[in-house]
């Protein structure tokens, strides 16, 4: 009998296309890969996002593997074995079997929304089913516009509302609609890892945190490498990319 260690996996999964699954896949990832964790992406997707936005990173052991469907569990099963701490998988929109079977294997499932009706009204289906198998699963809102001088916006709120009235937990903590999400996936980069000092970066910390405790993995708070390898990463990748914004700009 193997003796193995125990890996968590997560998934992100949505009905709706584009809800930000694998923005939050790539960014969980490059955190988690420079606290030192063992990480890697499984992408169920076949357009391959991740897959492509691995293709933009220098090789630095954060591991984008694409899983062909019906390969899961044995794909879970070798990452495993060779040690991983972490499994992410990120996962297609509108293919509510891949995203079950991914919330079947996953140790909790992050359901991604934005505060939008159209994305609010494709959640039901999903919901019931998580909850009837009664599978670990938490509500996470990408894409929330930012609050105005302290206040949040009426349809964040409102959104929350009726979140809470699907009955899964909905993480106290979200990604915002920032330009610096964009930016980073085209380089291959976390938006920490590309502003380290932005508003994004402090998302990215308050999900993780919220996800690794969800997890039950201990999080180290300080992260040392993502700072050496950004400054390098970003001078050539950024300088290079043909977004011509002003970083400090994108960071806020
Ligand atoms: N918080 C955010 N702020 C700004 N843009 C974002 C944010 N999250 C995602 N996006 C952008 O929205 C688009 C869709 O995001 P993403 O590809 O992560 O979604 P997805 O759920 O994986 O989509 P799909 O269903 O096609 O796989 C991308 O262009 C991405 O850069
Ligand atoms: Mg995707």
């Amino acid at each position: 009998m193997w003796m193995l260690k125990a890996m968590k996996t997560i998934a992100f999964i949505s009905n709706k296309g584009g809800t930000g699954k694998t923005t939050l896949s790539v960014n969980m990832a490059a955190t988690a890969h420079n606290l030192e964790y063992k990480v890697m992406i499984g992408d169920l997707d076949a357009q391959r996002s991740s897959v492509d936005w691995a293709r933009g990173r220098s090789a630095d052991g954060l591991t984008v593997s694409p899983f062909k469907r019906g390969s899961l569990f044995p794909a879970q099963f070798a990452a495993e074995r060779a040690g991983l701490d972490l499994l992410i998988l990120d996962t297609p929109s509108a293919s509510p079997e891949i995203s079950l079977q991914a919330a079947k294997a996953a140790d909790l499932s992050v359901l991604v929304s934005r505060p939008t009706v159209m994305d609010l009204r494709t959640m039901t289906d999903m919901v019931t089913t998580l909850k009837s198998l009664k599978l670990k699963s938490v509500i996470l809102l990408n894409q929330a516009p930012s609050q105005r001088n302290g206040r949040e916006p009426t349809l964040v709120k409102e959104a929350i509302d009726i979140l809470v009235g699907f009955g899964l937990p909905v993480a106290p903590c979200c990604f915002r609609s920032r330009m610096a999400f964009q930016a980073s996936i085209s380089c291959g980069l976390s938006a920490a890892e590309q502003f380290p000092d932005s508003a994004a970066a402090k998302e990215i910390e308050g999900v993780w945190s919220y996800l690794a405790q969800q997890l039950a993995i201990e999080s180290p708070r300080v992260s040392h490498s993502a700072t050496v390898a950004t400054s390098e990463r970003s001078q050539s990748v950024w300088y290079r990319s043909r977004m011509q914004a002003d970083p400090q700009a994108l960071a806020g």
